[in-house]
């Protein structure tokens, strides 16, 4: 029996400026399947999916859904054939609470004090369902990034009429648990007959619950094949086009004198947090998500404000009150909220990559016209940034190309110690070994790099030393002798 057919893009085109996002693509999906695109950052994922929900307008093509065939789709049309989308970035009301967040588009029009309780009510029995612990009535903005991708979800499958939904890159900002739950949920959504596409970087996840994979690659479909019969060596292949390395590279200079050394930090919801790190050292930092991790390393970079705790560099005692003082010693962060922290979507590339470095680009008031596109240059070729050009806006980058922007803008500024957290998340496998050998480049040169992660595989890739955090606190420190996943994940649950 031929599989039923829930949607059919034919010779999908879509062009920007310099840039063929898709290049006829060709996507089918089954009813009731798991199907996942993988592709490189900029491969055109994300540009898929959002004419799938008519988000935006096709050049040319047709998008058939449910056997109904559209040349141009709206947003409501797309809707109304019951298509559910969750975005890479969120898209949320962060002053109003989960519930209203979850039913916001049932609330124009209507009696809003009224309905309000009875929002509350349905989110509680939809979390219930969902084996999820959520409290429907505290507002967004309190969440962490994981709970608020749950939210995200749970608004998508409130609906009764959702046919075909649709997750990009859905697990990047969620704990152990909760990809559980949402593995749970996909299975028993799967069961009733909803389709779905999926979007991750990571391959293990493919391989756990997907039943068909197409692999896309700059703006075109590759090939679609059965997850069962395939393997990660041939998905990466086809997703780079070429054969990559993915062993870690190693280290091959000596570790040197020490650099930065934190005592007894308090604060922020952290407490007596201690380590050093040394000149050409990359220091991991693992735990689970939400033990004080990012909480720590924002002290010493003076994002948040110290309660008590000193922060040596070289020796000397730094009195570090802002990033921008931090970044005058010589000390960089790269967050893990590009949208929120990381990059100036507004701004082109190029000035995203030397807003740090002004004051050393410069001669007297003016800005060297010249080391600021030889800057730019530098980085969107050895990052491999995917973009028409310089002057490109971060925002209209693929979310993968706004991280390396993030980094890029970090690294210009030369830094002594490089803090960098989760630093590939949603970076897809080729610019990951980019990155990885980047950090080691970096660090052979003597730069001191502090690497948080809930990536277990970097972590011992690429660390010489790792601190466990367990919540709030240093649960211990293991060297590269000592290291291995099972006593990392021993120390992170505070055994
Ligand atoms: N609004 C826009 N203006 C200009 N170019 C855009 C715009 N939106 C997307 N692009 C470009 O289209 C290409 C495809 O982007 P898309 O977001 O679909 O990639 P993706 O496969 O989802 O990547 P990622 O894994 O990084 O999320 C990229 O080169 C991107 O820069
Ligand atoms: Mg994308």
């Amino acid at each position: 029996m031929e599989p039923e057919i829930s949607l059919s893009c034919k010779d999908l085109v879509k062009t920007y400026p310099g840039v063929i996002a898709m290049d006829h693509i060709n996507f089918e999906l089954r009813k009731g399947e798991v199907h996942a695109l993988l592709g490189e950052n900029g491969a055109g994922k994300s540009t898929l999916i959002k004419s799938i929900a008519g988000a935006h307008q096709c050049d040319s093509g047709t998008i058939t859904i449910d056997g109904k065939e559209f040349h141009s789709l709206t947003p409501l049309q797309a809707k109304e054939m019951g298509v559910e989308v969750v975005y890479q970035e969120f898209n949320q009301m962060p002053s109003l609470s989960v519930a209203e967040n979850i039913y916001l588009t049932e609330l124009r029009g209507k009696r809003i004090v009224a309905d309000q309780r009875e929002f509350e009510r349905k989110a509680a029995e939809l979390f219930k369902e969902m084996n999820l612990d959520l409290n429907p009535k505290v507002k967004v903005a309190s969440l962490t990034n994981g709970y608020k991708q749950m939210v995200e979800i749970a608004k998508a499958i409130s609906k009764p009429t959702t046919k075909i939904l649709i997750l990009d890159e859905p697990t990047a900002p969620l704990t152990v648990d909760q990809v559980d739950i949402l593995f749970r949920l996909i299975h028993n959504l799967k069961e009733k007959g909803i389709s779905m596409i999926f979007i991750s970087h990571r391959m293990p996840e493919i391989f756990e619950i997907c039943d068909r994979v197409t692999v896309m690659r700059d703006g075109k479909s590759i090939q679609t094949l059965n997850v069962k019969d395939t393997n990660r060596e041939e998905l990466v292949s086809l997703m780079v086009g070429r054969k990559l390395n993915e062993n870690f590279p190693p280290r091959e200079t000596e570790i040197g004198d020490l650099v930065l050394e934190a005592k007894d930090l308090c604060g922020n919801g952290v407490e007596n947090i201690s380590f050093q790190i040394h000149a050409g050292e990359i220091l991991g930092f693992a735990g689970l998500v939400g033990t004080g991790r990012t909480e720590t390393l924002r002290l010493v970079y003076g994002a948040d404000k110290m309660d008590s705790g000193e922060v040596y560099m070289y020796g000397k005692k730094l009195h570090i009150r802002s990033p921008k003082q931090a970044l005058a010693h010589g000390i960089a962060l790269v967050p893990e909220d590009r949208k929120l922290q990381g990059v100036f979507l507004h701004m082109s590339i190029k000035a995203n990559t030397n807003i740090s470095i002004l004051p050393k680009i410069s001669k007297g008031i003016f800005v060297q016209a010249h080391k600021e596109t030889e800057n730019a240059d530098q980085y969107i070729k050895s990052l491999r940034i995917r973009t028409p050009g310089m002057m490109q806006l971060a925002g209209n980058l693929s979310g993968g190309n706004q991280q390396k922007v993030a980094l890029a803008k970090a690294l210009a500024t030369e830094a002594k110690v490089l803090i960098l957290d989760e630093p590939t998340r949603g970076i897809d496998v080729g610019a990951k070994m980019e990155i990885y050998q980047l950090m080691r480049e970096l660090s052979a040169q003597g730069m001191a790099i502090i690497m948080i992660s809930s990536e277990m595989d970097e972590l011992l890739g690429m660390s010489d030393r790792i601190v466990v955090m367990s919540e709030g606190r240093k649960a211990g420190e293991l060297s590269k002798e000592e290291f291995n996943q099972e006593r990392i994940l021993n120390m992170a649950s505070g055994e």
